[in-house]
């Protein structure tokens, strides 16, 4: 991986960027000592979203010169004064950078990432992102910590709703688009703000999927799964980068040098800012590797960690460590430094108020336009699981029973991270179900808990078995997922498969509409629902976008970008899996059925269930059929630095328009390690009329081909490579093989 620098100044022109510079250098020679740890010091205001927090008086610390930049602060009028505190009262007039969690919408609130990755479109992630930084930079926010670009192959951890789902290279290009559309083209425009890559690094990996657990991973895991969409977003010139709250190899994130300053700045480039995660310096203590908060505050300086979040380590301890000859001022300079060009960045050294704007905070949040980029968004990223007799889309004319607390929740379409969303907003399933079918019955069914009262069930079972068809919203709570939101069970909490298998008895066909935060266990009603539709929480146009796709009007073209698993014993289950010994898939044996006799049993598999998950990653149905009718590569033999071309044509062969997602995987049969049995490399969006056809091409270059390799070095080895085309990782159309040499 040859060194490149990153730096956010690159995207500058140089003019712009020498002032910036001579700015930051002249601020860094006159503040004082204290004066440059206070701007390391990163502060909440109104809200936590933690726990332990220094003990800081917010408006006293601004004017003392010992904050350098506020989070979770209450709204634009509390952001102008604390502003005004830094520039008119503090005796350094360094402004503030004032931040907060926009990470799936500002006012607007889309669908949560994992949705969004659904579609499987970076244009969506792009546009959800530009949404939420303009609305946002209206209302003084300058700082996004997000997006979140954890690849995580455990859906008990809750935070699998935050970040776009299980594989490195489709994490990456949609965090590469959300940094795109977060940041924009001018980062001191004033309707950009600084995106944070997060949670650095392998947070997703965490134990059994439960929350802060410990992480265990190998360079190499950590190299080929958890850093490229890392990379992508140094790509895009994301500005900051935030601490994972777990260790690497037993040191914590925070705290590791060769996490920080050797990967990602020395051989990735990143040069600019890394901010802790909540009180994650001071969780030094807890992981046991510092026996205070000035141990702490050294082993994080020293590892290239800037901004300290809320933990007060720096604020207390880096004057002393410098004065006491243990750490150079020159640390304390590189961070103040990289935190300085970050605030030159955004324009805030020429205009300080340019982000506190009252006129503009009315005429960008909650615009026509950002509703219906919110309706398209939660369009794309809604997934039909299945679709049993083609029992979807809905009749209109038809009598339709809606079923479920969910249908009639605003709050829950919100998800976990909803900055300023309010459901007041929220356009629910039943809301526009009523309006857009003549004979629709709703009833609650069960609460949104999934609880299930005698009474509802009884109510509920009545109403479908007088309805031509019932419309049944099951899943979560937006709150069983999120930071702090791991789940040992992740099948339909409460009696909701109680009250299906009930519905489904009064023999009206039923179609399951799913509101969730990670994949769930619904391996029953995978088997016994005729049509299951994932929705996630939409955000919200929640109810106009899934009455869209159950009313035809839009033909669904979500992928699950996340592994459904069978059961939580399967977990974690991810189609990039490594062969292992003894394959069982590759076998010729009945993985249903307990083995026989020795060819069955000596395999890498369960004897209780099989090891197919209920629904892999990048499965997804439509209302219309597609074919691939041919796959071709342009040679059978490429070299280095040569390019391969991948040509795919689909049909699309039903009676009604649709996308197809086309993707593509490469299988690296034999390499100095074990190589996974497939990895994605590609993928497109093709959108066809009924009975229209489309050629779309891949380039694959020798960086496609390139893993860790056994020399511990990034290489494409020279042997047989297989091209896998198709709908999804476990339905591959086509197969052709090709040789690299070097
Ligand atoms: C939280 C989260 C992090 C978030 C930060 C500030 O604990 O881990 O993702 O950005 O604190 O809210």
């Amino acid at each position: 991986m040859e060194a490149q620098t990153r730096s956010l100044l690159e995207h500058f022109s140089s003019e712009r960027r020498a002032e910036i510079e001579e700015h930051v250098e002249t601020l860094v020679s006159e503040l004082t000592l204290e004066q440059k740890v206070g701007q390391l010091n990163l502060l909440n205001a109104d809200f936590a979203t933690g726990t332990a927090v220094a003990d800081m008086d917010i408006q006293q610390g601004i004017i003392d010169g010992d904050i350098g930049s506020v989070l979770n602060f209450e709204n634009l009028e509390e952001a102008r004064t604390f502003q005004e505190l830094a520039v008119e009262e503090s005796d350094h007039g360094v402004p503030l950078m004032l931040a907060l969690d926009v990470i799936h919408g500002y006012r607007t609130i889309f669908p949560i990432p994992l949705g969004e990755a659904a579609s499987w479109n970076p244009k969506m992630a792009e546009l959800s992102a530009r949404v939420a930084a303009t609305e946002a930079a209206a209302d003084g926010v300058q700082w996004t910590f997000a997006p979140s670009v954890d690849v995580s192959r455990d859906p008990r951890w809750g935070r699998v709703m935050e970040a776009a789902g299980e594989d490195p290279y489709l994490s990456g290009e949609i965090s590469n688009a959300r940094v795109r559309g977060f940041q924009g083209d001018d980062l001191s425009a004033d309707d950009t703000i600084l995106a944070c890559a997060k949670h650095y690094i392998g947070y997703g990996a965490s134990k059994a999927g439960r929350e802060y657990n410990t992480v265990d991973i190998s360079e190499t895991n950590l190299r080929e799964i958890h850093l490229p969409p890392f990379e992508a977003c140094l790509e895009a010139g994301v500005g900051s980068v935030m601490n994972a709250f777990n260790l690497y190899e037993r040191i914590p994130a925070s705290s590791n040098e060769a996490l920080v300053s050797d990967l990602l700045r020395a051989e990735l480039g990143f040069e600019d800012l890394v901010v802790s995660d909540w009180d994650s310096f001071g969780e030094l203590g807890e992981h046991g590797v510092a026996g205070n908060l000035r141990e702490a505050a050294r082993a994080c300086i020293e590892a290239g960690s800037d901004i300290d979040m809320v933990s007060g380590a720096y604020a207390t301890e880096l004057v002393g460590l410098v004065e006491d000859d243990i750490i150079d001022e020159s640390l304390v300079d590189e961070a103040v430094r990289r935190l300085l060009t970050v605030k030159g960045a955004l324009g805030l050294f020429e205009d300080p108020y340019r982000y506190f704007d009252e006129e503009r905070q009315s005429q960008r949040i909650l615009t026509d336009e950002h509703r219906e980029a919110a309706r398209e968004v939660a369009r794309e990223s809604q997934v039909l699981l299945k679709n049993e007799g083609d029992l979807l889309p809905l009749d209109d004319s038809e009598e339709v029973a809606l079923v479920g607390g969910l249908a009639d929740s605003a709050t829950d379409m919100l998800g976990a991270w909803r900055a300023e969303g309010d459901p007041d907003d929220v356009t629910t399933l039943r809301t526009t179900l009523t309006d857009r079918i003549e004979n629709l019955a709703y009833v609650e069914g069960c609460d949104r808990d999934g609880s299930v009262s005698d009474e509802q069930l009884e109510t509920a079972v009545e109403t479908v078995t007088s309805a031509d068809i019932a419309v049944v919203a099951v899943g979560e709570r937006y709150s069983r997922s999120g930071e702090a939101a791991s789940r040992a069970h992740i099948d339909l909490p409460g009696e909701q498969r109680a009250l299906l298998k009930a519905l489904i008895e009064t023999e009206t066909p039923v179609a399951a509409v799913l509101f969730n935060g990670r994949p769930l266990a619904i391996n029953w009603e995978a088997e016994h629902v005729p049509a299951i539709l994932e929705a996630w929480f939409p955000g919200l146009e929640a109810g106009p976008a899934i009455a869209d796709v159950l009313l035809g009007e839009y033909n669904p073209s979500g992928r699950l970008p996340m592994t459904f698993p069978i059961t939580e014993g399967q977990i974690p289950i991810y189609y990039n899996r490594l062969r292992t010994g003894r394959p069982a898939e590759d076998a010729d044996v009945d993985l249903t059925e307990p083995p026989t006799g020795p060819a069955e049993k000596y395999l890498s598999r369960y004897l209780d269930i099989p090891n197919e998950p209920l629904y892999a990653f990048g499965h997804g149905e439509s209302y219309t059929t597609f074919a691939y009718t041919d796959v071709s590569l342009d040679a059978a033999v490429v070299s280095t630095d040569e390019t391969l071309s991948v040509d795919v044509t689909v049909e699309n062969t039903g009676d009604r328009a649709g996308t197809e997602v086309v993707q593509v995987y490469i299988n690296d049969l034999v390499g100095s390690r074990a190589r996974p049995v497939k990895e994605l490399v590609g993928f497109e969006n093709v959108v066809l009329d009924a009975g229209e056809s489309a050629t779309v091409s891949f380039e694959l270059t020798t960086a496609d081909l390139e893993f860790w390799t056994a020399d511990e070095e990034y290489a494409a080895e020279p042997g047989e490579f297989e091209v896998q085309v198709g709908h999804a990782a476990d339905n591959v159309t086509a197969i052709k093989t090709f040789e690299f040499v070097e």
